[in-house]
């Protein structure tokens, strides 16, 4: 299992030529997800037991049976949930990273890739604004990083003094991800949410929640977020750090999917007020075009992060014994982790900033141009003008079991996954571009098949 024989030499092989192919698909087909678990469980049976089997025939069947039964985030059919589209160099790099067995845990162990990733975070700070004292790392998803982030919110809070049985909470838009809510649970945290008329959260809507609320002390945070997963709204970024400063709450951003627009200057000025969050996360394995997973989570002041998460444990003493060293394990609620940021910043270097931008911008151009066709058809309605990449329309006339038959009739074809989501309690159709190489005409057939 671990020399270089004769099934190692096959498997470099058969695997990296399949890698080979894989990478050179362009563009990646959709395939199909969901399948009967009778019928995965045929196309398994025999493989895994006390005894090993050829390489190429388990290999063989992940290429017929279990590839074509994952639905390729990265296609640019791919227009559902937040998809994903890994630059080439970024993919090629993660194999490398793999196949070298990079970690990024302490700086005694990594400091080389736990540098790069570092110029990456300094790199998303500079973006946002932040001070040259910001810092994180990077961890597998936005889920990951608010649940760190406010982790540490909810110490700072408890500074102020804790009364028996209090329960600290955080104020948040409607909008707010699930794993906001989540997070908070996890915690023992409640929300205050703020519904508002247009779904985006603004500092007087938070300001007059918190005058009107009657326990204003035992708020820790303010949560916003800086492009929502439904719709893509940033919510009133600067209003908000106003409204945390002048209750001492910790502003926490959620930019999982949409941060990463702070490269595109179409849209940079609806991000005004970032550089004053307290924590803020962005998700390169969304919008910065890296693969599964990662996350990158960056805090003001990051020694307040350490205090939080550092493990400590006789064993890893060596680790801390080294004053100005950098661990990104003290940044959040993990030990070990792969230097997942490594991928990104291998791109990055490759292909510089200005391509990045500019294929974040061609996902909002097509959002507008989709909001154009949107308009061009009666018999479709937008529901809000898009502020980033995610478009939400209505077919006049349908019930939620139509949009279902059409986005299962778009999947079955293989000409999109588009399932269709709910705003204010109505079924509606949604479009998340993301993918630079989305094509406009693709846009229209979707659009054209709901007449
Ligand atoms: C705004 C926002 N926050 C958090 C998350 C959770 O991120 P992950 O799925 O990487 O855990 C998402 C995922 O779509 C998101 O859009």
């Amino acid at each position: 299992m671990h020399s270089v024989d004769a099934t190692t030499e096959q498997m470099i092989r058969s695997v990296l030529a399949y890698a080979e192919n894989r990478l050179r698909l362009d563009p990646v087909p959709l395939d199909k997800g969901s399948r009967d678990p009778a019928e995965l469980d045929a196309a398994l049976r025999g493989l895994l037991g006390e005894d090993g089997h050829d390489p190429d025939q388990v290999l063989g069947v992940y290429a017929a049976l279990l590839a074509p039964a994952v639905i390729s985030a990265d296609s640019p059919r791919f227009l559902g949930f937040i998809p994903a589209a890994p630059t080439k160099a970024s993919l090629l790099f993660d194999m490398l990273i793999s196949c070298a067995s990079i970690q990024g845990i302490s700086w005694l162990e990594a400091a080389g890739a736990i540098h790069a990733e570092n110029q990456v975070l300094r790199l998303l700070a500079d973006k946002a604004g932040m001070p040259a004292s910001a810092g994180g790392c990077f961890v597998s998803g936005g889920s990951a990083a608010n649940l760190s982030a406010l982790a540490v919110a909810r110490e700072m809070a408890k500074r102020r003094g804790t009364r028996p049985g209090q329960r600290w909470r955080a104020l948040v838009s409607a909008e707010a991800h699930s794993s906001v809510h989540n997070t908070l649970r996890l915690l023992e945290m409640d929300a205050l949410v703020v519904a508002t008329g247009d779904h985006r959260l603004t500092g007087p809507a938070a300001r007059g929640a918190i005058e009107a609320d009657g326990d204003p002390g035992s708020l820790a945070a303010v949560i916003a977020t800086a492009g929502t997963t439904n719709a893509g709204i940033i919510d009133d970024l600067a209003g908000l750090a106003e409204v945390a400063r002048e209750h001492d709450l910790w502003l926490h951003v959620d930019g999982a999917y949409g941060g990463a627009a702070l490269l595109a200057p179409s849209v940079r000025p609806a991000f005004a007020g970032i550089e004053h969050a307290d924590s803020f996360v962005v998700d390169p394995h969304k919008w910065l075009f890296a693969p599964y997973d990662c996350a990158a989570l960056l805090y003001r002041d990051p020694a307040l992060a350490r205090f939080v998460h550092t493990q400590d444990a006789g064993y890893l003493d060596v680790i801390h014994e080294r004053p100005g060293e950098w661990n990104p394990t003290d940044y959040a609620y993990h030990l070990t982790r792969r230097a997942r940021g490594m991928p990104l910043w291998f791109s990055l270097c490759v292909y510089g900033v200005r391509a990045y931008a500019a294929a974040i911008e061609t996902a909002i151009g097509l959002a507008r141009q989709a909001a154009h066709e949107i308009a061009l058809r009666d018999y479709l309605q937008l529901v809000r003008e898009p502020g980033l990449s995610i478009v939400l329309f209505r077919r006049l006339g349908w019930e939620p079991a139509d949009y279902a038959r059409w986005a299962a009739r778009l999947l079955d074809d293989q000409v999109a996954f588009m399932p269709p989501t709910t705003w204010d309690g109505e079924t509606v159709a949604r479009f998340a571009f993301l993918h630079p190489h989305t094509p406009m005409e693709l846009v229209s057939e979707v659009l054209d098949r709901m007449a």
